[in-house]
């Protein structure tokens, strides 16, 4: 026979062991709420009326298809009318003259300063170039390798202006720059004979 002391210990044990049993099964079906870390609402998240993670940059084309280097040469879709051209000489003496220069040779305040010199934009070489590829160094700027101890690094010789400009303003620059060239010509005394 089991002593009253051994029933009563025996009791406690199965009373205990029954009631984790059933705490388990309540929070196993959500009648009790753990937070379990593997739950999709409690990982890192927003929630409704929170505001939305920031999205990574140039990762979504806001403004129609981007261009990317290297897929062949882009169009140009804005017309060089005087609106455009404007536009361009307006947009190039706040983003690109500190550095480019009023004369767009290349000589402007910070410009001169730089160990590197901004091109001058008057020249034939930059003038030789399409459309397309002056609007692709206006959106990624122009990257260069420099040597840092022995190691060869990229070097950022004019900075990428995308997110500055959009892209009508970057193709009106482009119309700008070029009239630049129109304008250099005509003033050129044809020669005589
Ligand atoms: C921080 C100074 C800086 C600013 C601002 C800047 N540039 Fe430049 N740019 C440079 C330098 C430096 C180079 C020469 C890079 C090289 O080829 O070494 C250059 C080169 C260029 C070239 C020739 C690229 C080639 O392929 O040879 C063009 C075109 C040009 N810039 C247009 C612009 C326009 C348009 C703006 C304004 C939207 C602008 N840049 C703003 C510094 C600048």
């Amino acid at each position: 026979m089991m002593s009253a002391a051994y029933k009563k210990l025996l009791f406690i044990v199965f009373a205990l062991g029954a009631s984790v049993v059933l705490l388990i099964t309540l929070a196993l079906y959500d009648v009790i709420k753990i937070e379990w870390i593997s739950f999709m609402e409690v990982q890192a998240s927003y929630k409704p009326m929170e505001a939305p993670l920031a999205v990574a940059t140039s990762s979504i084309p806001i403004e129609g298809a981007a261009y990317i280097g290297g897929v062949g040469d882009i169009p140009n879709p804005i017309p060089a009318d005087n609106i455009s051209i404007e536009r361009g000489r307006l947009l190039y003496s706040v983003t690109c003259i500190q550095c480019h220069g009023p004369d767009h040779d290349g000589k402007g305040n910070v410009g001169v300063a730089l160990v590197n010199p901004p091109a001058d934009l008057t020249s034939s070489k930059v003038q030789g170039k399409s459309d397309g590829s002056i609007f692709l160094t206006i959106t990624n700027g122009v990257i260069g390798k420099t040597t840092v101890n022995g190691v060869s690094v990229d070097q950022i010789r004019m900075p990428a202006l995308n997110e500055n400009l959009t892209v009508r303003d970057r193709w009106d620059m482009v119309n700008f720059i070029r009239s630049l060239q129109a304008a250099a010509d005509s003033a050129t005394p044809t020669p005589q004979p």
